[in-house]
């Protein structure tokens, strides 16, 4: 796809932006897709890698069986490289690791969590290239030191589990303190060529993009739950509140709906279990982690965009219609080299009447 673009005037300035991303993914482009549980399986995965993205298994809701399937049926459409999400909590999470292993997967995404040295021992001796989420200079630092050879930051704006610091932000802070050091990624309300350049010009090496890619024609998830991210408008993903501190929630992004409420109600439950001394605090977190996974699986797989969990970036707002894999990742390419022109001509069309003013 890279020849479709290569007669643009900003394409060298692009490619040398983009070098050290595209290096390091082994991708033709240095988009990612971020993984969505239950969304990002095969097909949607070898559909960003075919379209020149990189693409990541998400591992969250797998069993170990599952997990192996997944990597033979994406292997079996795209020889390209890509990634498996596998968050800390699972209750298989060494299992799934080592199926990454076995099965020869070039990068592992560790979510949820600081993983420990020995995971990122574990991973880089079995050849697979480590990735984690920096909420902080002083979490990437650690996490390098650890053994991570890349870093994601991910805003507020994102869809799914979120902190609390948005995209802007976290890029002005970390990516002066760490893209020198390891190649740094940034997601969250990313949709648009025009926020991708941005972030490259502030030093990250690539963007990921979750919602945007929601609804591809690759993307499995069901028709109700597609047509409710093109309907919806960027005020409709909203935070979910946490009704006491001593509940582990972290804030879900998702479009309102009836499982919002439920979730409150849900909250309510498990607080009454806590002070009955039937939960420990962990439990009840792992708890909330469930009501999750299977809210969001009726959605996606079902359907019920009632009931179930429609979790969705402020971006959705900028989702019009389902397109392929190939459409988006181009448009979001032509954007950047347009945009990038475009800044190249402003620079010009200044250039002169300041050089003279200089002179006078
Ligand atoms: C439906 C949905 C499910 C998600 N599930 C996961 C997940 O399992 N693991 C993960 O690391 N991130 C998950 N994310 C976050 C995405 O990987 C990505 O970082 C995020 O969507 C980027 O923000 P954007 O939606 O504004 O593009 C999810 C996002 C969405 C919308």
């Amino acid at each position: 796809m890279m020849k479709l673009f290569d007669s643009h005037p900003f394409f060298p300035y692009w490619r040398r932006l983009t070098q050290r991303g595209r290096d390091f993914l082994g991708s033709e482009f240095s988009i990612m897709c971020g993984a969505m549980t239950w969304v990002s399986d095969h097909s949607l995965v070898a559909g960003v890698c075919n379209a020149g993205g990189f693409g990541v298994l998400a591992a969250g809701a797998l069993s170990v069986e599952e997990l192996e399937q997944e990597i033979y049926k994406t292997k079996e459409k795209t020889s390209r490289s890509f990634g498996v999400n596998v968050i800390l909590m699972h209750s298989q999470f060494q299992e799934l690791l080592e199926v990454c292993a076995r099965c020869q997967v070039s990068h592992v995404i560790l979510g949820a969590g600081i993983p420990s040295e020995k995971v990122f021992r574990f991973l880089n001796d079995h050849g697979i290239i480590p990735m984690a989420f920096a909420p902080t200079v002083t979490v990437g630092r650690r996490l390098i030191r650890l053994g991570s050879k890349g870093l994601i930051i991910e805003g507020n704006e994102a869809g799914g589990h979120v902190g609390p610091v948005s995209t802007q932000v976290l890029a002005q802070e970390i990516l002066p303190h760490l893209s020198k050091e390891v190649p740094v990624f940034v997601a969250g309300g990313v949709s648009t060529g025009q926020g991708i350049l941005s972030y490259l010009l502030l030093g990250a090496c690539g963007c990921q993009l979750g919602s945007r890619f929601v609804c591809s024609y690759e993307s499995q998830a069901h028709p109700a739950f597609k047509q409710a991210f093109i309907r919806a408008s960027a005020r409709d993903a909203i935070l979910t509140p946490q009704l006491d501190p001593r509940l582990p929630v972290i804030p879900v992004r998702a479009l309102f709906n009836k499982a919002t409420e439920e979730f409150i109600a849900f909250q309510k439950e498990i607080l009454a279990k806590l002070d009955a001394g039937i939960l420990e605090v962990k439990e009840a977190g792992l708890c909330i982690e469930h009501f999750w996974a299977g809210s969001l699986r009726r959605a996606v797989q079902d359907g019920d965009i009632e009931r179930g969990s429609l979790m969705a970036g402020q971006s959705v707002g900028m989702i019009k219609k389902e397109e392929s894999c190939q459409e988006i990742i181009q448009q979001l390419v032509q954007e950047v080299l347009d945009s990038g022109l475009f800044l190249m001509e402003h620079l010009d069309s200044f250039q002169e009447p300041a050089a003279l003013e200089l002179v006078a």
